[in-house]
């Protein structure tokens, strides 16, 4: 239908012929936001395998696959069991890492149990929309298969051609003539990114570079959700702050999912570096990202280029923040420590309301208690719950916008008490003795008891998946030059 429509004005258009170059220019006007808004295929190349680009740009190639040299991925449920609690009834309480190095997105993600472990395209728990943030494969395959093509199969399906780890093509247009002549020529080349940028009024192609430069970071930093379970969205509309964005998913009546304990429907803020980021001193005086993640160095020829090992600013302390302030690396340092301190610090009296707030509603449900009863405090302990997530799934945020975070924890803590004030007359009225007990839930593996998960039987299925489905996966797609032949991204990344 669409293909007559068109071939219609075409023919409209040479017997009207002075028209023709009017109308040309307009086609050529038309942005991939404009395309990604109507759903239409974006029409670019996206190179995605990373290591075809590097003989020709060494220097931020090199420095790309430096990222590798972050390799530490400690448990976050060892470190704070309490989470196990908060997510009771979700896959993050099965298993959840700090963040490490890019080169590792794609490793990372096999390896977490959270993906489970699929014996064939069909089967595992989780939508291909797990794959969205991993790397520049994505941007390739919605491409060639359309957003339907790409989001409807399962995680698996896509599992020999997501092989790339964030890369070249993730944020720059490796097809362009700028980026051949050695300039940074940045693109989004996801649909759904497009769009959201385009809600709050960061239309890309309209974005000077100071734009440009965090609004390629937003393809994978930010919150999101997957709509009707498949379909990565960002909850943009009513804008990216805390309450704003609790707002439209209260509009929409989303869920991530029911509470194992307290039955309350809950959201798990994903990473909203981007929003928070926005929000703070350096986002509000327009110091990007990339002026402290990607500062501008020197190789050893004084050739001046963007470092690509994205990671801890300040070890690049002279290149990033002492462009702009005089004070000491020790002085920035230790300011940067205290605001993780203290807002780690609140963060922590915030989770202890929670999980009380949690194990007093099971008391609540289990004595009794009414679906009108619990209502309210059900809706208190997801608002308090998004607001303690939405501060700490930002692994930077205590740097990036201290002061946003303690008011975002501090009006948690707020929705904490009105559920735990509400609970205490729910549970006298049922006769329950207070205070509710809390097991012992002192150490992951003993969390992990206590809300029923069998992680032994997990691990070894993941094992098994790794020895067995993983090498299959890689091998074609090393014969598809997805991968180079040999000396694959794996060899070194263990
Ligand atoms: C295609 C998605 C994607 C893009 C684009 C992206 N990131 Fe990441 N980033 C990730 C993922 C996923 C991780 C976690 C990787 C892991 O732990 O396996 C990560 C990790 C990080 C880390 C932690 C690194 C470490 O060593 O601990 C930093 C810092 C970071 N990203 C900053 C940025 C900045 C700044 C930009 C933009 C210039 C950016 N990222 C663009 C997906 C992305
Ligand atoms: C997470 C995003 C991201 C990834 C991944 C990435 N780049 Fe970049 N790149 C940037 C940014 C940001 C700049 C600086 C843009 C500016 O100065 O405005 C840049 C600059 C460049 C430039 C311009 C010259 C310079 O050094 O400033 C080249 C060439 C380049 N990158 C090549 C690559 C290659 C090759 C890869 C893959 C190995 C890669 N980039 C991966 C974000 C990225
Ligand atoms: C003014 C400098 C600055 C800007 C701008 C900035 N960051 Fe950061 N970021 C930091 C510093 C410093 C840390 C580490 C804080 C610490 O050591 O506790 C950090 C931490 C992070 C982390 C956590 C890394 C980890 O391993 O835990 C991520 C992810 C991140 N930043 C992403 C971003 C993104 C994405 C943007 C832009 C949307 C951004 N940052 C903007 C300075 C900056
Ligand atoms: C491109 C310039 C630029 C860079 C790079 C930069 N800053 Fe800043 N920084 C600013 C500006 C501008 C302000 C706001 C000053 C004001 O409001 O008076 C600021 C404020 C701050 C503050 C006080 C803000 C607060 O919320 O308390 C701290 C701390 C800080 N920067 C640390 C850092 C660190 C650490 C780095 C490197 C990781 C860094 N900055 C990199 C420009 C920069």
């Amino acid at each position: 239908m669409k293909l007559f429509t068109k071939s219609l004005v075409m023919a409209t258009i040479s017997i009207l012929g002075c028209l023709q170059p009017a109308l040309a220019e307009e086609a050529k006007k038309e942005s991939l936001t404009d395309k990604a808004v109507k759903h239409e295929k974006l029409g670019v190349t996206v190179e995605s395998a990373n290591h075809l680009f590097a003989e020709k740009y060494p220097l931020q190639y090199n420095s790309w696959k430096a990222t590798s040299q972050s390799t530490d991925r400690g448990s976050a449920l060892e470190y704070d069991p309490r989470f196990v609690i908060l997510w009771a009834g979700y896959a993050f309480s099965k298993d959840y890492n700090k963040p490490r190095g890019h080169y590792y997105a794609v490793t990372d993600v096999r390896d977490i149990l959270r993906t489970g472990a699929p014996k064939d395209e069909n089967d595992g728990p989780q939508p291909s929309a797990c794959w969205a943030c991993k790397g520049p494969d994505v941007a390739r395959l919605i491409e060639e298969k359309g957003e339907r093509g790409y989001f409807d199969p399962k995680w698996a399906k896509y599992g020999s051609e997501v092989v790339n780890s964030i890369g070249c093509a993730d944020c720059h247009d490796t097809a362009s003539e700028e980026f051949k002549e050695g300039k940074a020529a940045l693109r989004v080349a996801r649909p759904h990114v497009l769009r959201a940028l385009n809600t709050i009024g960061w239309k890309f192609e309209e974005l000077d570079k100071h734009g440009q430069r965090p609004a390629v970071c937003a393809n994978c930093h930010v919150e999101y959700y997957f709509k009707n379970k498949t379909d990565v969205t960002f909850p943009w509309k009513n804008g990216i702050d805390v309450d704003s964005i609790e707002k439209y998913y209260d509009e929409i009546k989303f869920a991530d999912w029911t509470h194992a304990l307290s039955k309350a429907p809950m959201l798990k803020t994903q990473h909203p570096d981007f929003e928070v980021w926005a929000q703070g001193t350096h986002g509000k005086n327009g110091v990007t990202c990339a002026d402290c993640h990607m500062p501008k160095v020197k190789d050893k020829d004084g050739k001046v280029y963007t470092e690509h090992k994205i990671g801890n600013p300040f070890d690049n302390f002279e290149a990033s923040c002492k462009t702009c302030h005089e004070q000491s690396k020790e002085t920035l340092q230790k300011r940067v420590a205290q605001y993780k301190h203290d807002i780690r610090d609140a963060m922590i009296r915030l989770e202890d309301q929670l999980v009380k707030a949690h194990f007093e509603a099971k008391a609540a449900w289990d004595s009794g208690a009414t679906e009108e009863e619990m209502k309210n405090i059900l809706t208190a302990i997801r608002h308090a719950q998004w607001r303690w997530d939405y501060s700490a799934a930002g692994h930077g945020n205590h740097f990036h916008a201290p002061d946003v975070m303690l008011r975002t924890i501090a009006t948690g803590l707020e929705r904490a008490a009105d559920a735990r004030a509400e609970l205490g007359v729910v549970l006298a009225k049922h006769n329950v003795s207070t205070p509710v007990a809390i097991p012992d839930i002192s150490t992951k593996e003993k969390a992990q008891l206590a809300i029923g998960l069998d992680i032994p039987k997990e691990k070894a299925a993941k094992d098994e998946f790794l020895k067995t489905v993983v090498p299959q996966w890689e091998k074609e797609a090393r014969a598809k030059g997805l991968l180079p032949a040999e000396d694959a991204p794996k060899a070194d990344a263990k």
